[in-house]
């Protein structure tokens, strides 16, 4: 049964999502989208991250931040990072965190998301992590959830994946320290990733020198352009003097049949290997969201080499996604205490 969520978001066309998303005091309550977000609320994300990274190395990897909260993972997609960072990032920050098992929940038995959301409240949750397979779901919870709950969207359909795509740049400052003096290339399935949309979004936030993209014009959505980034078709020109490449998986799941090349073709065409590597910058960083397709996207020599942060990405997602929980925390708190009892 379909959900009852708003039909897919277009390309910038958010800009009351951002709103719906900062509280009076505009802090961060919900964390929906990058889109409209002032650069100062991503700096702060970058900056809390960096003051949890530790908690990570420690023995007793645990804060009471989030102490005595309730944390829901509501995931109606498929997941393995993002669910298991958003499950551990909670435990660290000391919150009772339950991740919901969709696929044996009521919603199969013709319960609406609405009802489920209302049953969950009753059980006196502070806090949302939703992923969904529709652009706009957790836009919809949001709107709809009370006001002390903050809704946290971890990939909803093609639209976005904000605390991905601050994990990326948490892991781009670490490398290469300021934004503005860096060429960053996202290649692949532009069109169906929500991961490049918050990508794209967070790096012209932070004022990237140089955003390109590299698809064939299939795996691009109309006018890329209009989105900040320079467009590339071919793969080796693309390349050439970037500091960051993040490779995108093809989004099979999201692809009508037509658009479907076959593995091997797509690699000939766009896929990483240590030859078009070598036309980047000689320290360029490697990076990609996951789940890899060794072999499609990229080759094995290159998503193990030493130019790959791969694995250092997930380990970082813990930490920034420790950030967003904790400050979106701080201000459903403040609105709760200007509640009327
Ligand atoms: C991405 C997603 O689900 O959007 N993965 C992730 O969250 N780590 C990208 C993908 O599935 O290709």
């Amino acid at each position: 049964m379909s959900e009852p969520v708003p039909p897919a978001h277009r390309w910038g066309s958010l800009q009351k999502t951002a709103n719906l998303q900062l509280g009076p005091n505009g802090r961060l309550r919900h964390f929906l989208t990058l889109e409209g977000l002032p650069r100062t609320i991503l700096e702060q994300i970058l900056d809390t991250a960096q003051s949890l990274v530790g908690v990570t190395d420690r023995t007793v990897k645990k804060l009471p931040l989030l102490r005595g909260k309730t944390i829901v993972n509501l995931f109606f997609e498929p997941s393995t990072r993002t669910r298991t960072t958003f499950e551990l990032a909670a435990k660290r920050l000391s919150a009772d965190v339950l991740t919901m098992n969709i696929s044996a929940s009521a919603t199969k038995k013709g319960e609406t998301l609405l009802d489920t959301l209302r049953n969950l409240e009753a059980m006196h949750v502070d806090m949302f992590v939703v992923r969904h397979a529709d652009s706009g779901a957790a836009h919809f919870i949001a709107r709809h959830a009370a006001p002390h709950i903050s809704v946290l969207n971890a990939g909803d359909g093609r639209h976005a994946h904000p605390t991905q795509a601050m994990l990326d740049m948490f892991t781009i400052r670490h490398h290469k320290g300021e934004f503005h003096r860096l060429r960053v290339a996202i290649v692949g399935d532009i069109l169906h990733s929500r991961v490049a949309r918050s990508q794209i979004h967070a790096l012209n936030i932070l004022g990237t020198g140089e955003v390109r993209v590299i698809a064939p014009k299939t795996l691009l959505p109309s006018c890329p352009e209009s989105l900040g980034v320079q467009v590339y078709h071919n793969i080796d020109e693309g390349l050439r003097d970037v500091d960051v490449v993040i490779m995108l998986r093809l989004q099979r799941e999201r692809m009508g049949s037509a658009l479907l090349p076959s593995g091997h073709e797509y690699f000939q065409l766009y896929g990483l290997t240590e030859d078009r590597l070598s036309l980047a910058q000689p320290d360029v960083m490697v990076m990609h969201p996951g789940p890899i397709n060794r072999g499609v996207e990229m080759d094995s020599q290159v998503a193990d080499g030493p130019h790959s942060v791969i694995l250092q990405q997930v380990s970082f997602g813990i930490a920034v996604r420790m950030a967003v929980m904790s400050l979106a925390m701080r201000s459903s708190e403040a609105i709760a205490r200007d509640l009327p009892a």
